[in-house]
């Protein structure tokens, strides 16, 4: 495998974090059309690897599993590629390997809701993702909340609750070339 942590910050990939539902893959999508760069969504690609449905990835062998693999996928994308466009799931970045490969070959872009904002999704998302199954909306508050701190590691944040995904797209870009001029 390259080692891929001496790469130039205008080559670097874009890493997408956030809870799940906030917005990450619409958002890196655009950004990745505007940037003319090829998109990864980190849980389409797992079930195209694993031919199945992350839930159902979940319900026959279990979320360690399914960590497992995000974790393998995410480091191995962020150490042998350059200048793609990655969305991630919402707790990939929960496991320190990850933050790692990320923070040091990636530029970190954290798509931040508050929580208000993001409970109005729930019906929207709910039956898609197995970690917020069975659980009551305290329960999911507090997963909601538990998170922050390990998404505070990140290289630059937008707020989407007043925004639109494109207005989002736009702004990131915006800051992405600013940086690029810049360093
Ligand atoms: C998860 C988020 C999901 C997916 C899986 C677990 C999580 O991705 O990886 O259902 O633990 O937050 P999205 O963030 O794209 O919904």
């Amino acid at each position: 495998m390259t080692e891929n942590t001496n790469i130039s910050i205008r080559e670097k990939n874009i890493a997408f974090i956030g809870f799940m539902g906030a917005g990450k893959t619409t958002i890196g999508k655009l950004v990745a059309k505007k940037l003319y760069r090829d998109f990864i969504d980190i849980d389409q690609e797992i079930e195209k690897r694993y031919k199945m449905p992350v839930s159902q990835i979940f319900q026959e062998f279990g979320e360690a599993e399914f960590r497992r693999m995000e974790r393998e996928l995410i480091v191995s994308l962020c150490t042998t590629t350059r200048l793609k466009v990655i969305s991630l799931g919402g707790g990939a970045y929960l496991q320190e390997e990850v933050r790692k490969a990320c923070l040091s070959t990636c530029i970190v872009f954290f798509i931040d809701l508050s929580w208000e904002s993001w409970k109005e999704r729930i019906p929207l998302i709910i039956d898609s993702r197995p970690i917020l199954q069975q659980k009551s909306l305290d329960e999911i508050e507090s997963l909601f909340l538990s998170r922050q701190k390990a998404y505070s590691l990140h290289h630059s944040k937008i707020s989407t609750n007043e925004l639109n995904p494109e207005t989002a797209a736009e702004q990131i870009v915006e800051s992405l070339k600013l940086a690029w001029e810049l360093y």
